[in-house]
């Protein structure tokens, strides 16, 4: 009996660990997906959480990033009220970040999915927000020329991209000490 006990009382610190551990920012900031010098810039005045806190953090980065998105859509789609063809691309936009299906709808699940230990629909999640990035900044489809967007849209929008990659750099640490 004391030796079981023991023995969940081992488990149970073990699985709290991996749970808790620290990985060097630095450490994350080096995945190929990754800018580094921007991840840095970001993780810095973390440096020294553990994993999960790290990746709540990023993750409301992210949203506050996404929503700066959102707004400056919105904007655009009324400055752009008497060109037919930048308004539908910024409509398209807003649907792909802001709509009910868009990148802002992510967020429940990502959060969820890190409280629960889900690291693959953490993943699946964040790639929902990318494709927002992808269809809106680089077209479509394959081959389709992107939209020539002389607003800030691409810079807000590589900022989301940056981040987004970030989490997935920090899901992968996550899932190796599952
Ligand atoms: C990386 O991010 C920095 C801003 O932190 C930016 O100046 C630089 O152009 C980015 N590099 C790439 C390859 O996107
Ligand atoms: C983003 O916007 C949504 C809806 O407008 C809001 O519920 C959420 O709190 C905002 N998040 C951040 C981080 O600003």
């Amino acid at each position: 009996m004391i030796r079981y006990i023991s023995l969940v009382v081992f488990v149970l610190c073990t699985v709290s660990t991996y749970a808790m551990k620290v990985v060097d920012i630095h450490t994350i900031c080096k995945d190929v997906n990754v800018n580094t010098s921007f991840c840095i810039t970001l993780l810095k005045s973390k440096q020294g959480a553990d994993l999960v806190t790290l990746a709540q953090y990023t993750i409301d980065d992210l949203q506050i990033e996404v929503n700066n998105t959102v707004n400056l859509i919105k904007t655009l789609i009324h400055q752009y009220d008497k060109d037919p063809e930048a308004k539908s691309h910024y409509v398209e936009c807003f649907d792909l970040f802001g709509g009910p299906n868009g990148a802002v709808s992510n967020f429940e699940d990502m959060e969820n999915s890190l409280k629960g230990g889900d690291y693959d629909g953490m993943t699946e999640a964040v790639y929902g927000v990318l494709v927002a990035y992808e269809s809106c900044i680089e077209g479509e489809s394959p081959g389709e020329i992107p939209y020539p967007d002389k607003s800030l849209l691409p810079k807000y929008a590589k900022v989301v991209e940056n981040v987004a990659y970030i989490i997935l750099a920090i899901t992968k640490f996550l899932k190796r000490n599952v």
